[in-house]
């Protein structure tokens, strides 16, 4: 017998933490917009190895999409998302609709700084201020202690976790590495889109990567080359669209452009790529140098 909860508006989200709290309890949370997959389950194992409770919010939140199509066939498998946080001893799911998240009368923002603005930024105007809205709103309904973002979205994860420290909301924030199918394919709800050909295709995404760290671990090698050698590797398949690979610092998420300006050590610089297989967008990122 499950004994999970659902709560679908904010003042019961924020009475239920709040009697977790009283009785000493923490509460870890894991913020999604649904479709969950194995890679969600794995933030949801990370939430609870930290916490002793974990709430999982599934709400497709309109403010963060670009285009009307994208929100409208953005998959919605509510009983399946239920039944998964069941599975995973999620102890509530908080559901809330779009009226109770943003109600007639409803007009606050919250506006990133320059970490929006490099990037996804500019290819997605309105994406982080939708996001870092929603994050702000979820963090106080769900009032979690710690909260769970997947590395995927690398530059979600840097936004978010500076939104949380500059407004002193003392969640703290955690990045879970990315999930990844056995072909190396990041997990996402998106790749359920993918025709079975598509699919097949969208190996070439992590294998750009793999061919970046190769490069970059070449003595000599530049950002250039390193950026060559991926988008070599995505424009050899006939199905994918290459849209951009970038080197950045992983801190300040800008643009490396000189390998003697940085340190060449795990964790100061990362690889990104956005690829198109038809109508769907995948991003990638690792690790620059790695191992
Ligand atoms: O990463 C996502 O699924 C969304 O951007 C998030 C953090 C749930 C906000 O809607």
């Amino acid at each position: 017998m499950s004994n999970l909860i659902t709560l679908a508006d904010p003042a019961a989200m924020r009475a239920w933490s709040a009697e977790r709290h009283r009785r000493g309890r923490t509460i870890g949370f894991v913020p999604t917009m649904g479709a969950l997959h194995a890679g969600h389950i794995a933030l949801v194992a990370d939430a609870a190895r930290r916490c002793d409770d974990v709430v999982v919010s599934i709400f497709v939140n309109p403010l963060q999409f670009n285009e009307d199509a994208d929100f409208n066939s953005y998959p919605r498998p509510i009983d399946d998302d239920v039944a998964a946080c069941t599975g995973a001893r999620v102890a509530a799911v908080y559901a809330p609709t779009a009226a109770a998240m943003y109600p007639d009368g409803y007009q606050t923002r919250v506006v990133p700084g320059a970490l929006a603005d490099l990037m996804e930024g500019p290819m997605r105007p309105g994406h982080f201020e939708g996001v870092v809205t929603v994050v702000t709103k979820l963090f106080g309904a769900v009032q979690p202690d710690v909260a769970i973002f997947g590395q995927k979205d690398y530059q979600q994860l840097a936004i978010v976790t500076q939104m949380a420290a500059d407004l002193d909301t003392g969640i703290e924030i955690i990045g879970h590495p990315i999930e990844r199918d056995p072909d190396g394919l990041a997990q996402s709800s998106r790749n359920v889109r993918l025709t079975p050909e598509q699919r097949s295709a969208a190996v070439c995404v992590p294998r750009s990567l793999d061919a970046a760290l190769a490069t970059a671990a070449r003595r000599g090698s530049t950002p250039a080359d390193v950026v060559a050698t991926a988008m070599n590797v995505v424009e050899a398949e006939p199905l994918a669209a290459h849209e951009y690979t970038t080197i950045f610092r992983a801190d300040t998420l800008t643009e490396v452009t000189d390998f003697a300006a940085i340190e060449r050590r795990p964790g100061s610089v990362r690889v990104a790529t956005a690829v198109w297989f038809g109508d769907v967008r995948l991003i990638d990122n690792r690790d620059l140098f790695d191992e």
